[in-house]
């Protein structure tokens, strides 16, 4: 089944959002496989956002994600690559739709309170990068 790494980033955590956005996709019916509370690394963080090493706001981008506790997660279903994304709305809240997790809750493009991978081929590189060989919980899940 298809699996995707989403990450509720430490605006987030902070603002006690952790079980508002489990919530969104245990009803739409995604399986958690797996989760942790944890803080990133520096290293880690420039692993995780090399694509935008070359960005103006790379520095602020990695000071932000390693500034507090993040919650990560793999999440298990049909598409729920594209899904997930849709379901967090665009980068930007202010052009994020109503209904979406940054268009509801979100104010600024660095705090956009989730991350989500943008294709299967990144899903497989974050899940490997913060979950590795830990295991990850198999479990019937009626849909
Ligand atoms: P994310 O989906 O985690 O992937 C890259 C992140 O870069 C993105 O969410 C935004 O939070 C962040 N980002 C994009 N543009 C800017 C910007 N102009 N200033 C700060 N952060 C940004």
């Amino acid at each position: 089944m298809e699996k995707t790494f989403l990450m509720v980033k430490p605006d987030g955590v902070q603002r006690g959002l952790i079980g508002e956005v489990v919530n969104r996709f245990e009803k739409k019916g995604f399986k958690l496989s797996a989760a942790k509370l944890m803080v990133i690394s520096e290293d880690l963080a420039k692993q995780h956002y090399g694509e935008h090493a070359e960005r103006p706001f790379f520095g602020e981008l990695v000071d932000f994600i390693t500034s507090g506790p993040v919650f990560a997660m793999i999440w298990e279903g049909e598409d729920v690559v594209k899904t997930a994304r849709h379901m967090m709305g665009s980068t930007k809240p202010s052009e994020a739709a109503l209904g979406t997790i940054r268009g509801d809750l979100g104010l600024t493009v660095g705090k956009n309170i989730i991350h989500g991978s943008d294709s299967l081929e990144s899903a497989g590189r974050e899940i490997e990068l913060f979950f590795g060989s830990s295991t990850e919980i198999s479990y019937d899940k009626p849909v």
